[in-house]
């Protein structure tokens, strides 16, 4: 008994002069004084040596040199997370939570978005190519050879490192692109970036968006381009908006028309958006030209097909009332904010 209460004043002093630093520390003193092999389990085991009549008084003792161990343990516990608050790296629950800010999508890519998934549902894909491009994709391919004067119709800008290459001017390019892969039919939707040397004002820059379409197969009429673009137009922008075809000419396309919409501002009676016509220009298209298709392997004979092309920018400006082409690629975040909750 008395070597007993000795060894437990000992402990006791070596338990008081203990002192951490750590998380590490204090497992280290929970596993050295109070784990399952640790010290006051084992002296708890001594009882068994104990005489009868000191065996009341010891089990006093032993309890509570336990408790004293296990509050020297909550207190270690408790100095860590003190000292934690302190020194500033503790987690304070009662703090408000950092505010999560709600990113937007981009008008140009909303109004792709819209556009592409009217054509998917009719079965369309999508593809898209390089936006620095060979004179032959953008140009020769699509029945413009050199010195032909439509390429001036679109003011290239040319890279220098290589004559042979451009800023695709138009995302015409991908269809050839498409066909020259050799597997038909072809269903294709090519939105893309395109570049033309033109001054920057409030209606034009240099850079644009277009979504080009292509329908390649036997039997393709001008009735199924107009079916299709009737589809598109409707469901765009609503069942009462009437259309117009006007001929027109493209080198890749015969014959070619331009699609007209009656003016969904004004509804046809004529304003500054339609320039009092009650119409507005919303694409171009035609038959796909037999020499395109010879140019990319296709034999015009068995197949016929058709294409289109719609600048993106206009279509958005209308829809969202943005007055200034220039505004689409400042990436101003008062702007772009505003299309948060935009569809
Ligand atoms: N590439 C023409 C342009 O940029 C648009 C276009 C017209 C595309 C007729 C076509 C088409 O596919 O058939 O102005």
């Amino acid at each position: 008994m008395e070597d007993l209460l000795k060894k437990i004043e000992e402990y006791k002093h070596e338990i008081t002069a203990f002192n951490v630093t750590d998380e590490k520390q204090v497992e280290d003193f929970r596993i050295k004084w109070l784990g399952t092999k640790g010290i006051v389990k084992a002296i708890m085991g001594e009882m068994k040596n104990v005489a009868a009549e000191n065996k009341k008084e010891a089990g006093r003792i032993l309890n509570e040199f336990k408790l004293f161990t296990e509050t020297k343990f909550e207190e270690l516990k408790a100095t860590l997370t003190t000292n934690n608050t302190v020194t500033g790296s503790s987690i304070d629950l009662t703090l408000p939570g950092n505010a999560i800010p709600v990113g937007s999508r981009h008008p140009v890519v909303l109004m792709r978005n819209k556009i592409v998934s009217i054509f998917q549902r009719l079965g369309f894909a999508v593809a898209e190519g390089p936006e620095i491009e060979d004179d032959w994709h953008n140009f020769g391919a699509l029945n413009l050879p050199e010195h032909h004067p439509a390429r001036d119709m679109q003011d290239t800008f040319y890279v220098q490192t290589n004559p042979d290459w451009v800023l695709r001017t138009h995302t015409s390019s991908v269809q050839i692109r498409e066909m020259e892969k050799g597997k038909l039919p072809i269903r294709m939707l090519m939105p893309g970036r395109v570049y033309r040397n033109e001054t920057v004002s409030a209606r034009s820059h240099c850079f644009f968006h277009q979504v080009e379409g292509l329908y390649i197969d036997e039997n393709v009429s001008f009735a199924d381009l107009k079916q299709t673009l009737y589809f598109f137009v409707k469901e765009m922008y609503g069942k009462d908006v009437k259309v117009r075809f006007r001929p027109s000419y493209f080198p890749f396309t015969e014959p070619s028309a331009e699609m007209d919409v009656s003016c969904f501002i004004c509804g046809g009676s004529g304003c500054n958006i339609c320039k009092k016509t009650g119409w507005v220009e919303i694409l171009g298209c035609g038959m796909v030209h037999p020499n395109v298709l010879s140019n990319c392997n296709i034999d015009p004979n068995k197949y016929t097909g058709f294409a289109f092309g719609m600048g993106i920018e206009r279509p958005a400006m209308l829809k969202y009332g943005i007055n200034d082409i220039r505004l689409f690629s400042e990436n101003d975040v008062r702007f772009l904010k505003q299309f948060t909750a935009a569809t």
